[in-house]
């Protein structure tokens, strides 16, 4: 048996960090599953595809060259790890995320990740479709304008400047997007635990996964 802890979340609800520090701390292996559409984005990017093609995107995603390897993400041999952080990116992954028929393509992607001593994964639909098995399933979140300056901190690190009433606005396009769509919506399924991060620093918050799953 491969232990599995998911974190699912809104955009911009720290899944990310908080997933991989957990991974860090038990020495479990890590899938970042927002990675994996924003690499199908960029490649469509950069092959001409339009968001509309499903066709196309789908034939993206079936010849994807990926590696996770030592926390460089790599898109055709090359170090794609910032250029896909970009909005751009992140606007055209959430905008393809709706196609049942790339969802069904980076399925086994995603199961094959599944190795011991475990593993953490942080998306949308980790928990619900995934990994249904899973032995911790995590409902990450926080308020808004919270999740807005996190989203406005990463973005000026970058040398990105946005303002915090955009942020906000494209968080919640981006957030009824992932909730309203037919395939695999983000949702809080019974068996989840919220985890409201609202106040509470990365610290605090891996510190009560780790206490999750002790328990
Ligand atoms: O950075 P942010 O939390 O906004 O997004 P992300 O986790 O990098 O994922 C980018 C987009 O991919 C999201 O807006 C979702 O629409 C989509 N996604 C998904 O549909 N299912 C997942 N398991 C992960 C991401």
């Amino acid at each position: 048996y491969v232990p599995v802890i998911t974190l699912d979340g809104p955009s911009a609800s720290g899944k990310g960090t908080i997933a991989r520090l957990v991974s860090q701390a038990l020495g479990f292996h890590y899938l970042d599953s927002g990675a994996l559409y924003r690499l199908v984005a960029l490649a469509a990017m950069k092959r001409g595809v339009d968001a509309g093609d499903e066709q196309g995107v789908v034939g993206i995603a079936r010849s994807l060259d990926v590696s996770f390897a030592d926390s460089s993400i790599r898109l055709d041999g090359i170090d794609v790890s910032d250029e896909i952080r970009a909005e751009a990116c992140g606007e055209y992954a959430s905008k393809i995320a709706q196609y049942s028929a790339l969802r069904v393509e980076l399925l086994e992607r995603q199961r094959d990740l599944r190795k011991l001593p475990g593993l953490v994964a942080d998306g949308r639909d980790m928990g619900s479709v995934i990994f249904p098995d899973a032995t911790l399933k995590i409902y990450l979140t926080a308020n808004e304008e919270e999740r807005a300056r996190r989203r406005h901190k990463q973005l000026m690190e970058k040398g990105i400047n946005a303002s915090i009433a955009h942020l906000v606005l494209a968080l919640r396009e981006r957030d009824e997007r992932d909730s309203k769509r037919v395939a695999s919506p983000l949702q809080q399924c019974e068996d989840t635990r919220l985890l409201d991060t609202t106040g509470l620093n990365i610290d605090q918050v891996v510190g009560k996964v780790l206490g999750m799953y002790a328990d």
